[in-house]
């Protein structure tokens, strides 16, 4: 399959129609009438007067009034995309961008990546015709770094800016910066004013509104049908056995309708399934039409998408996914929302480096989210299986990320826009000086810093440019010394992508004995190259048989893909930088000594009693259960990832010798260690 076809089978919520041309005309006249329907479109006119008096705009409404789809519609309709200038409307994650850029297009009636288009990480769909363009923050950020004035764009539109990710919360503080600069005829050129729109899901919108010096912020009232909130008397003993509970409740007692079912995860997920299935087999005939679907980002897309087509006549479709289905896609037919109440959370302690992945409540934001996810096409009800003083007592909203994350890439920004003052910057929420001051020392380490902590030329600036993980950014620029880039950079793309295996609850052990033949006994770094290889040898023979290859060998077809577009993609970055793609063919042992030299901040040694000791923050460490290393323990180890869920686990390793350490990197090694 074409990348273009994987994604439109990927977003296509519609079954394939019957007669192309009257279905067609059917399907212009419904979407037009679903867009009259929407409570923003009585208030376009509004919206735009709203917009043309002020440089700064918050727009607050609930999910489903038509925020995100409608307002580029309006502000192309007004005129703002004139003289070649563009709209561009930044959404924190990328499947949204391209979901929203393909739905926008299909009611303006153009094709994608024409009028309509979007921009991702290692994902271009736009044109010179482009007018609308949707993209990531994270996007829109790196892009500025080229175009410091942004001077392409009439206005920019910051959605969903509730979830404070870290790029929405640089991003606006960029933005700032870019009004004041247009508005100064900065560096001598002439740009017109920049307008600036904020959309918000969330109820309290003063956090923007102060940031920017009082900024009005107007409200688009009601969602198009009425939902019923229903909660617990008491609190649940175990949220999963009763959001099984609730799942036969609402198939025997309600109307027809599907599901969604929030879970944290893939492993409840695949439980929850199969306990719904065994109890269908024991229920009589005409109950049994129920079906069970699932939905996490782990899952292959291919499989992803069966939870779009409409359950066959008379059934039911219950579907039980993960925060995924919180914000990111939208699934046709939900009349009812069970949310369990708690969601898995990312957190990061930058003192140790350690990441950890808990079950936490959700927020009061999260949960307006889940519910919010019925009401849109009928009326609706959705399940909090909690009280609802319980719901009172939650947080309002997530913390902002940047208070919770790796501040590397975002301190190595600003440094490359020449802002050298990161303790001083006016960040919406300063993250804390300790995360800031090891963040720099990181950098430093890496080489992207001078001691003085200024952009060190060439490699800091090259680290900024490269949209990676400062580690991988390092370990590409050594490889083009070690003379193993080509290989590096199919390793970054392969770690850049989430879960390239897929591991079924049911079908674990066979999924493992699957992929024996790609383990490579010096670690998982190797391991994945030898997937990406062999898969490039299908793809010379036929195409057609790398969806059977990746379901036989339980490889995630979506995410090989993802890694090779992800691979094409920074080839060209570094090849742009200068650097010349050579392979060290089967010399590994160059190769392992560019990862060592790379990630010496992530080296492990093992311990007597076969712990490791993670070198730099002297935490004691268990090899994944998932890494080809679990079992033969090699006695030191460079890591990607340390993660903590039931242990401390570090994840994807590859064997390193520990006398290199000091021999690579004597700045920070000792030959005595
Ligand atoms: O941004 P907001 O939550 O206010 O609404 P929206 O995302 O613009 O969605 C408005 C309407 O379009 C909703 O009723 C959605 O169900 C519908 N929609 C859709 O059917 N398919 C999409 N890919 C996106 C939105
Ligand atoms: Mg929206």
């Amino acid at each position: 399959m074409a990348q273009g076809e994987l994604k439109r089978s990927l977003l296509n919520n519609n079954p394939n129609p019957k007669s192309p041309i009257a279905s067609r005309s059917r399907k212009r006249q419904k979407i037009a009438e679903h867009r009259k329907s929407l409570p923003i479109a009585s208030v376009e006119k509004r919206l735009i007067e709203e917009v043309q008096k002020n440089d700064v705009l918050i727009i607050i409404g609930e999910t489903g009034s038509g925020k995100t789809t409608q307002l580029p519609q309006f502000l192309f309709r007004a005129g703002f995309c004139k003289k070649r200038k563009m709209v561009g409307i930044t959404q924190p994650r990328r499947i949204a961008a391209m979901s929203i850029a393909e739905r926008v297009a299909e009611e303006s009636d153009v094709e994608l990546g024409q009028r309509v288009g979007y921009s991702i990480r290692f994902d271009d769909c736009t044109s010179s015709t482009t007018r609308l363009k949707l993209m990531t923050d994270g996007f829109l950020l790196r892009e500025a770094l080229v175009d410091p004035l942004l001077s392409r764009y009439s206005v920019i539109v910051v959605d969903e800016a509730h979830e404070r990710t870290v790029d929405t919360d640089v991003l606006l503080a960029l933005l700032k910066d870019v009004q004041r600069d247009r508005l100064s005829g900065c560096q001598g050129r002439k740009v017109s004013p920049l307008k600036l729109i904020i959309m918000s899901a969330s109820l309290d919108a003063s956090v923007f509104s102060e940031y920017f010096g009082g900024a009005k912020a107007v409200r688009v009232e009601g969602r198009p049908f009425h939902v019923d909130i229903l909660y617990t008397v008491r609190p649940v003993e175990d949220y999963v056995d009763a959001a099984f509970n609730t799942i036969f409740q609402i198939h025997s007692e309600e109307e027809p309708g599907d599901i969604l079912v929030f879970l944290t995860g893939q492993e409840e997920i695949e439980s929850v399934e199969r306990l719904v299935k065994e109890k269908l087999k024991d229920l009589p005939e005409d109950e049994r039409k129920l079906l069970p679907l699932v939905i996490y980002s782990a899952l292959p897309s291919e499989k992803q998408t069966r939870v779009f087509a409409p359950a066959p006549t008379g059934f039911r479709k219950v579907i039980l996914a993960t925060n995924i289905a919180e914000t990111s896609i939208t699934i046709p037919g939900i009349r009812y929302v069970i949310d369990s109440g708690f969601v898995k959370a990312r957190t990061y302690d930058p003192s140790k480096g350690i990441k950890t992945l808990d079950v936490v409540e959700v927020s009061k934001a999260q949960a307006l989210q889940r519910s919010g996810r019925v009401g849109r096409e009928a009326p609706g009800k959705c399940f909090r299986l909690y009280p609802e003083r319980e719901f009172e007592k939650l947080k309002d909203s997530t913390k902002p990320e940047i208070k919770r994350c790796n501040l590397s890439n975002v301190i190595l920004h600003l440094k490359a826009r020449g802002i050298d003052d990161i303790v001083g910057f006016d960040f919406i929420d300063k993250p804390s000086r300790g995360a800031i001051v090891k963040a720099l020392a990181e950098l430093y380490l890496l080489g992207a810093l001078t001691d003085d902590c200024k952009l060190a030329k060439p490699a800091g600036e090259q680290m900024s440019r490269l949209p990676l993980d400062p580690f991988y950014s390092r370990a590409l620029i050594l490889a083009n010394q070690f003379n193993c880039l080509e290989e590096m950079l199919i390793t970054v793309a392969m770690l850049s992508v989430e879960s390239i295996f897929y591991d079924p609850l049911e079908k674990r052990e066979e999924a493992r004995n699957s992929r024996t033949h790609f383990a490579n006994v010096e670690g998982d770094h190797l391991t994945y190259l030898s997937v990406y290889r062999e898969s490039d040898e299908l793809l010379e023979k036929r195409n057609n048989i790398m969806e059977k290859w990746c379901k036989d060998n339980f490889v995630n077809s979506g995410s090989l893909k993802l890694a090779r577009d992800t691979y094409r993609e920074i080839r060209e970055h570094v090849e742009q930088m200068g650097f010349n793609v050579s392979s060290c063919g089967n010399d590994m042992l160059e190769y392992r000594r560019c990862l060592a030299a790379s990630f010496f901040l992530k080296a492990a040694q093992r311990q007597m009693d076969g712990t490791y000791r993670a070198l730099e923050s002297g935490e004691i460490v268990h090899i994944h259960p998932t890494s080809v290393l679990f079992h033969s323990k090699p006695e030191c180890v460079i890591f990607d990832e340390f993660i903590q869920t039931s242990k401390k686990y570090i994840k994807n390793l590859t064997r390193i010798d520990h006398l290199w350490l000091a021999e690579l990197v004597p700045h920070h090694y000792k030959i005595d260690e």
